[in-house]
């Protein structure tokens, strides 16, 4: 049986919605496409937040609709390119783009909703209590599912807070099985402020299978604060059985809302070591393809000769 872990690419959006200058459209487009030419296909694209609080995002419906996605979107069919959506708002704007650029396949097929663990990040990532914020979230899933959206959810600061300190795991948990209950996909646990080591990633995905959250429907989003989110994906991933890895291209990004918080842990970071633990990625799609050598540089070594370290089985 093949074990294959997905890869999220969030670079285009956690790892640029943090960075002081404004990226041209053109060059948020590129970085799009060349992390789809190194083989991602699932790829976050942007978010449709207020522009006020994250400048970088406004320009995510230009990038949405320029004509390179669109040419990517046509060659590729599994290619999936979600965005952020925070409110009613944020999805009334994403759902007037797709009617004004009507589109086979469409601009997008997902979204991602976030919501918090704590309080404090909470009030200073969507303005309001965690309970309002989840209270929220059942019409505006509901309406995304009924136009064809496939709903993600994310939980924030699932083992520590920037204004609250440790978390312990039995909020996060509670969060994800709100939200998978709501109709998520999929819950992606949040280390926003990069704390994580394998045991803290270990009680909390016990907490939630404890709670009813299947691992199958658990994505790991470390950050990387102290160097630890490598060794939290492989311990994730090869003892705790999580299959969907949230990664960040060169390891941008960092919240806004997160003082002191560093990016993502790196995509190469996780492809070169998952492959070399013997993992397939998704970032390997095809082991014909996987011998060119434009995936030399996300593996690390020379697989022109068709040495690709990934097993099978396993
Ligand atoms: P609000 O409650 O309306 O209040 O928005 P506000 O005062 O913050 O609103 C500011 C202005 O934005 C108002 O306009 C709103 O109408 C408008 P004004 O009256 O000043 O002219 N507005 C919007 N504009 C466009 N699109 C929207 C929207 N909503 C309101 N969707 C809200 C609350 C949360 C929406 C706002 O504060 C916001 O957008 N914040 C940014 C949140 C954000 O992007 N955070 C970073 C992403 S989450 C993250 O990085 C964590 C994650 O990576 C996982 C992890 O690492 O844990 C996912
Ligand atoms: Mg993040």
């Amino acid at each position: 049986m093949l074990h294959r872990v997905k890869i999220v690419e969030v670079g285009p959006r956690d790892g640029l919605q943090n960075e002081k200058a404004l990226l041209s459209t053109e060059l948020k487009v590129e970085l799009i496409e060349r992390l789809v030419g190194a083989g991602l296909r699932d790829v976050e694209a942007g978010s449709f937040v207020s522009p006020k609080w994250v400048p970088q995002m406004a320009s995510t419906p230009d990038v949405l609709t320029s004509p390179t996605l669109s040419r990517l979107r046509s060659l590729h069919s599994s290619l999936s390119l979600p965005v952020l959506v925070p409110n009613a708002r944020g999805l009334s704007s994403l759902l007037s783009l797709l009617d004004a650029h009507p589109s086979d396949p469409p601009l997008t097929n997902e979204l991602a909703v976030f919501v918090s663990a704590t309080e404090g990040f909470s009030r200073a990532n969507l303005n309001t209590s965690v309970s309002s914020s989840l209270d929220a979230l059942p019409p505006l899933i509901e309406q995304a599912q009924a136009r064809g959206l496939r709903v993600r959810a994310y939980v924030s600061v699932v083992l520590g807070c920037p204004f609250e300190g440790r978390v312990e795991p039995e909020q996060p948990a509670a969060v994800a099985k709100r939200l998978l209950d709501m109709g998520a996909y999929e819950v992606s646990l949040g280390d926003t402020i990069g704390v994580g080591v394998p045991g803290a990633w270990e009680r909390l995905v016990n907490e939630c299978e404890r709670q009813g959250v299947p691992v199958s429907k658990l994505a790991a989003h470390c950050h990387d604060t102290y160097g630890t989110a490598v060794s939290s994906v492989l311990h994730c991933v090869s003892t705790l059985g999580i299959r969907t890895i949230d990664s960040s291209i060169a390891a941008l990004g960092g919240c806004p809302y997160s003082p002191g918080a560093t990016g993502n842990v790196a995509t190469e970071d996780v492809v070169y070591a998952l492959a070399h633990e013997g993992w397939a990625t998704s970032a390997l799609p095809d082991p014909d393809e996987a011998r060119g050598e434009r995936w030399d540089g996300l593996l690390g070594w020379d697989s022109t000769s068709g040495e690709q370290g990934v097993r099978e089985t396993r």
